[in-house]
């Protein structure tokens, strides 16, 4: 199974989902600002797990697409405002919302990005208690989102402890991978036990695919990630190869000189490439990696309650491409 192209052809499945749902109102830029991230479209892996997650325990996919969408569209949300938060300049190779319209309707734009989310949601064709549960467990996801946004602007700056690390990582990322993996699972009718463990799978994923875009944040090509590179160092935030870095480095000079760059705004690209060196020589880029394939092992192994399907195949296959990607 090749997740690269099962998650393109799930993309362009939900190309018309995704354009739906936002119709030609006013004002025209608030809209347009709005459509600019969903109607572009990343990697929509989130979207594909909801789907998949329907189908891989024996219900309808259909069912989970309106799901699906509304989960991007939180997701969505989260880059416009997160992009603003983290002074960044571009995403999916565009210019991000803050700068292409204005502050104001960033905010704005992730605001009604949000509230469409939770309209395509409450139009699930799913039992009454089924949608309950459904809300339950994306609000939740939503509001630890948010507290983990607000940890990982805490931690900028400060060297944090890997726990703390993990600990902001499950909250900012995670859950709402965990939110798509058990709303579709619930959408495809699963029992508690199932939606649980795809839940479990999701949350594993989530902690691995975050470490490694961590990885891609210092060492990733923006011309295929569509961001920008080095930044994390600039705002000195702390990943878990900083950390790692931090805690095993025994030249004070070398030391001193990370310190020095992580967190310095104006930093060259030279100095960010200097800082991508250290950490490679400090074995923190390989432990970061480790630390990400044991989560990925982890997720997958969550699989186990499912039957053999092609939707499973798929997000086997999903879980080890959150690790291994360009973009
Ligand atoms: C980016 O998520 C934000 C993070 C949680 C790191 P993705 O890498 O899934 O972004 P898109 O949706 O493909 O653009
Ligand atoms: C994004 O995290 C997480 C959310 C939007 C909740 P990052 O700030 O680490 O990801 P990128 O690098 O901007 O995509
Ligand atoms: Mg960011
Ligand atoms: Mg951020």
């Amino acid at each position: 199974m090749d997740a690269k192209e099962y998650l393109a052809k799930t993309s362009k499945e939900l190309d018309a989902p995704v354009r739906r749902y936002i119709k030609d109102e006013l004002p025209s830029d608030l809209i347009a600002a709005a459509r600019q991230y969903p109607y572009a479209g990343g990697k929509r892996m989130r979207p594909a797990m909801a789907v998949a997650a329907a189908g891989a325990v024996g219900g309808d996919k259909s069912k989970a697409v309106p799901l699906a969408v509304a989960v991007e569209y939180i997701h969505n949300f989260t880059l416009v405002h997160d992009d603003f938060m983290d002074g960044d300049e571009k995403r999916r190779g565009m210019t991000a919302i803050h700068i292409a319209y204005n502050v104001p309707t960033a905010i704005l734009a992730g605001d009604a990005l949000f509230a469409k989310a939770f309209q395509i949601i409450a139009d699930l064709d799913i039992p009454a208690e089924r949608m309950r549960l459904v809300l339950q467990y994306v609000s939740q996801a939503v509001w630890d989102l948010a507290r983990g946004q607000q940890m990982d602007v805490n931690n900028e700056g400060r060297i944090v402890t890997e726990e703390e690390y993990i600990e902001t990582i499950r909250l900012k990322t995670s859950v709402l991978f965990a939110a798509a993996a058990a709303g579709g699972a619930i959408a495809g009718g699963a029992d508690d036990a199932t939606v649980k463990a795809l839940h479990s799978y999701a949350m594993a994923l989530g902690l691995g695919f975050q470490i490694y875009d961590d990885y891609l944040g210092v060492a990733g090509d923006p011309s295929k990630t569509g961001k920008s590179v080095g930044n994390d160092i600039r705002k000195g935030k702390c990943t878990v190869m900083v950390t790692h870095a931090v805690n095993s480095i025994k030249d004070p000079k070398v030391l001193a000189e990370l310190k020095s760059i992580l967190g310095d705004q104006k930093a060259s690209e030279e100095q960010v490439f200097r800082v991508r060196r250290i950490l490679e020589d400090a074995g923190s880029i390989a432990y970061g990696r480790k630390l990400a394939e044991k989560k990925v092992k982890e997720a997958i192994s969550f699989l186990d309650v499912l039957p053999p399907s092609e939707e499973k195949d798929f997000m086997v296959a999903l879980a080890r491409y959150a690790i291994d990607r360009e973009v």
